[in-house]
């Protein structure tokens, strides 16, 4: 069966290069004059079907766009057998026989139950700024969020010299550390908490023993570590007098801009390797890379796996 109209869905927490994504998949699937169409906001447009007509010319000048032009959003009713029930019909009534998914763990796992419950190619693409995903080397965002993180902390550290302050800085992450520890390698700070395995007295001597080496610590967001860089905040301003201390939440900004290089070129081969996939009709892949190889995951296998926190052996050896 020849495929002639695919869906796009952008879902969960949105990260830069999702759009490059949609602009490939759309310009590709044009090759095969197949249509796209994106539906709005997650899942939630699947079930409401709220969607748009996308076409080469409507993606034209996207590829450099923060978000995502389709919106995204967190969809409790698509967790429902209901909700997938209704999902489904919308497919059908707009004569849609493939659908591709850009989305978080969360997202991924969504599809997974969808495509074991129906017949329809589903195709899962990697998109979060956490780098948190069972079988990719990267994931749509994370590039860009560890350059939007630099550039932001770049500016914190001006402000802790000046005024001779030390800052705790909370970057984001989700449950991982990948932002915190591969941000803080570029950033010299006097100690990344990326895990639980941090030492409250360590940074304390650290900072005693500063010697002006530098003014920041970086802390992981981490659900796990349950709100380190508060705790790690309180017990540093009680204990030291030397410094002012100051914390910062870095927030949402590392979550906007304009995707880097690398998150476009990612966006540009996940997009086409996925209408490939449909076009072959495969079901229960997420695309990935590993190696600098585009590899297919196993969408069973993925969600039932948590994604092991990898220190590149390089910079271990030469920091
Ligand atoms: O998953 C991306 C992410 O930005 C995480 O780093 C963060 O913990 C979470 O999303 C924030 O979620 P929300 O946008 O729902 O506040």
């Amino acid at each position: 069966m020849k495929i002639k109209r695919i869906g796009i869905i952008t879902s969960g927490g949105d990260s830069p290069g999702m759009n490059t994504t949609i602009k490939s998949i759309v310009n590709y699937a044009s090759i095969y004059k197949i249509k796209s169409i994106g539906f709005k906001f997650g899942y939630r447009g699947l079930i409401l079907n709220k969607y748009k007509r996308l076409s080469n010319n409507k993606v034209k000048n996207i590829i450099n766009l923060g978000g995502t032009i389709l919106g995204t959003g967190r969809s409790k009713l698509f967790y429902t057998k209901k909700g997938r029930e209704i999902a489904y019909k919308n497919l059908n009534y707009n004569n849609i026989d493939g659908l591709i998914i850009i989305g978080g763990n969360g997202s991924l796992k969504g599809i997974s139950k969808f495509s074991n419950e129906y017949n329809i190619p589903i195709i899962g693409i990697p998109g979060t700024i956490d780098n948190d995903i069972y079988g990719t080397d990267l994931t749509l965002g994370y590039d860009s969020a560890l350059n939007s993180i630099i550039r932001s902390i770049d500016k914190i550290k001006e402000i802790a010299s000046s005024n001779n302050r030390i800052f705790i800085i909370e970057v984001m992450g989700r449950n991982t550390g990948y932002l915190a520890y591969y941000s803080g390698l570029a950033l010299s700070p006097l100690y990344i908490v990326y895990n639980n395995e941090y030492n409250i007295n360590k940074i304390e001597e650290y900072i005693k023993n500063n010697q002006n080496y530098s003014n920041i610590i970086i802390v992981a967001e981490n659900k796990y570590i349950g709100n380190a860089s508060k705790l790690i905040y309180k017990k540093i301003k009680k204990n030291i007098n030397k410094y002012e201390i100051r914390k910062t939440i870095l927030g949402y900004i590392q979550r906007g801009g304009s995707p880097s290089c690398i998150d476009r070129l990612l966006g540009f081969l996940f997009g086409k390797e996925s209408v490939k996939k449909i076009i072959n009709y495969n079901n229960n892949i997420v695309i990935g890379v590993k190696n600098n190889k585009i590899i297919n995951i196993n969408l069973n296998k993925l969600i039932n796996k948590k994604k092991k926190f990898n220190k590149n052996n390089l910079y271990n050896t030469y920091l």
